[in-house]
C-alpha cells in the first residue's frame, strides 16, 4: 500500500489544509553538479544509543543510523566524490569529552563503508547549537557540496544542518527524501482509516504532535505514562501514576477536540513502593504487581497499559491503512511493563496498512521481538519526525530548498 493513496470520501476529522510536497523544490543528489574529484561534506545523523562493552570500552548498541546512510554514501563515491562526514553524538556541553568522541561510531563507519573521512562531534564546540556563521565557513571550507542526510537532526537549526546550503551546491540524502515523502504523505494524503499510536513518558514533548494528530487521523491511541495526565483530564483517577499537573488543561483541550482519543481502559500497576528496572537484569524489580480499570486506586502508579486495552490498541491498529506509532505504552526496560508495547508492536508488524514507526524506543521494541523488517517504512528520526508532523516542515529542509542549485518549485503556494 502506498502512503499516497487518496483519501476515502466520507472522513469528517481532517481539516487539515493541502500544502505543497515536501519534496517539492527540494533539491536531490541528481541536482548537484559532476562530482567526479569533487569533495562533498556529508551532514549525518551518527547520534547512536551505546554500550559499554564491560571492559570500559564504548561499543555501538544499534548501528541503523549509520546503516541507513549507506546508500547516499555509496551514490556519492559512485560519482567519484570525496566524502567527509560530520555528525554529532550525544550531548556533549559544548566542549571536548571523551565520553562523546566519535571513535566508536568511526571504527563502525570504517567497518561498514570504508574510505569516508568523520569529523569529530560537532558539539565539541558551542558553536554548532548556537548556528555559528564561524564555524559554517570552518565546515564548508575547500569542500565542493553538501548533502544533508541527517533527518533526525533537521528540526535544528544548527550550523551544519542549515549553514552550508547558502555557501554549497547542496541535496537531500537518499534517508531525508524518503523520510520526507513518507511523512509527508501521511501529512497530506493518507490511506484511511488512520490511527496513530503515541505513547512515551513526557507529554510536554508530544503536545503538539498531538494536537496535529488529533486534527488528522481518524484514531488517536495514547498510551505510556503521558496516558495518565489524559486520565485524569477525564475526570479518572490515577493513584501515584506519573503526572503533568501542568498539562492538564491542554490534554483536556484535545480531549473535547471532536477527535476520537483511545485512552486506557486498564493499567498494569505497581504498588507504590515496588522498585522498577529501568535498563539491565531484572533481578532488582519489586512490589507487587496488579491489573486495574481507568482509576488507578492510591498507592499504586500505572506502569503499562493493560491487557483489554492492549487488545483494542492492537484492533484500531489492524484495521487500520495507515499507522503511524510513536513512543513505547509502558515501562518497556521491565519485563512486568512490557506486555502492552509488545502486543501494539505486533499489532503494526501484521498490519496489512502502511505502517511508519518513529523514535528509538519503538523502533528499539520492534528490533527486539524481530518485528522491524515488517514494518513499511522505520524513520531516523524521533524529534524530527514529531516536528515534521506538527509544523509541516523543518529548518533542514528549508535550507536546502534555498539552496543556490535547488530546482524551482512546481507549486510555491506558501505552506
Ligand atoms: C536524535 O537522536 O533525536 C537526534 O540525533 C537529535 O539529537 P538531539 O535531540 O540531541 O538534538
Amino acid at each position: 500500500m502506498s502512503a499516497t493513496d487518496p483519501v476515502s470520501p466520507g472522513n469528517a476529522v481532517t481539516a487539515a489544509p493541502r500544502r505543497p510536497s515536501l519534496l517539492d523544490g527540494l533539491p536531490m543528489l541528481e541536482d548537484l553538479p559532476d562530482l567526479a574529484g569533487k569533495r562533498v561534506l556529508v551532514r549525518a545523523d551518527f547520534n547512536t544509543p551505546l554500550t559499554d562493552d564491560g571492559h570500559g570500552h564504548r561499543r555501538i548498541a544499534d548501528d541503523f543510523r549509520i546503516r541507513a546512510a549507506l546508500p547516499t554514501l555509496a551514490w556519492l563515491a559512485e560519482h567519484g566524490a570525496e566524502v567527509t562526514v560530520a555528525s554529532h553524538l550525544g550531548r556533549p556541553k559544548g566542549v571536548p569529552d571523551p565520553r562523546y568522541d566519535m571513535a566508536p561510531v568511526r571504527a563502525r563507519l570504517a567497518e561498514l563503508f570504508p574510505g569516508v573521512t568523520l569529523l569529530e562531534n560537532l558539539r565539541f564546540t558551542p558553536r554548532e547549537t548556537a548556528g555559528d556563521p564561524g564555524l559554517v565557513e570552518e565546515l564548508v571550507a575547500g569542500q565542493d557540496a553538501y548533502v544533508n542526510e541527517a533527518f533526525g537532526v533537521s528540526h535544528r537549526a544548527h550550523a551544519s544542518i542549515v549553514g552550508p546550503p547558502t555557501r554549497l551546491p547542496s541535496a537531500a540524502g537518499r534517508q531525508l527524501a524518503r523520510e520526507a515523502a513518507v511523512l509527508g504523505g501521511i501529512l497530506d494524503a493518507p490511506a484511511r482509516p488512520f490511527v496513530a499510536v503515541v505513547g512515551g513518558a513526557k507529554i510536554a514533548d508530544k503536545l503538539g504532535v498531538l494536537r496535529s494528530l488529533a486534527a488528522r487521523v481518524d484514531v488517536l491511541a495514547i498510551g505510556g505514562a503521558m496516558a495518565f495526565t489524559f486520565l485524569l483530564a477525564a475526570g479518572h483517577r490515577i493513584g501515584s501514576s506519573l503526572v503533568d499537573e501542568s498539562h492538564v488543561a491542554s490534554a483536556r483541550a484535545i480531549l473535547e477536540s471532536g477527535a476520537t482519543v483511545l485512552l486506557p481502559s486498564d493499567v498494569v500497576a505497581l504498588t507504590h513502593d515496588g522498585v522498577l528496572v529501568t535498563s539491565g537484569p531484572q533481578q532488582a524489580a519489586r512490589g507487587q504487581v496488579t491489573v486495574v480499570g481507568q482509576d488507578v486506586p492510591e498507592g499504586w502508579r500505572g506502569c503499562d497499559i493493560g491487557p483489554d486495552s492492549a487488545a483494542e490498541f492492537a484492533r484500531a491498529v489492524s484495521a487500520a491503512a495507515t499507522v503511524l506509532w510513536n513512543g513505547p505504552l509502558g515501562v518497556v526496560e521491565d519485563d512486568r511493563f512490557a506486555a502492552g508495547t509488545r502486543q501494539v508492536a505486533e499489532a503494526v508488524a501484521a498490519s496489512p496498512g502502511f505502517t511508519v514507526v518513529g523514535g528509538g524506543d519503538s523502533v528499539g521494541a520492534l528490533d527486539h521481538l524481530g518485528l522491524a523488517e515488517q514494518v513499511d517504512f522505520l524513520s531516523t528520526g524521533g524529534g524530527a519526525s514529531l516536528e515534521l508532523i506538527e509544523k509541516g516542515d523543518l529548518p533542514g529542509l528549508v535550507a536546502l530548498r534555498g539552496a543556490a542549485n535547488a530546482p524551482a518549485p512546481a507549486n510555491p503556494a506558501p505552506r
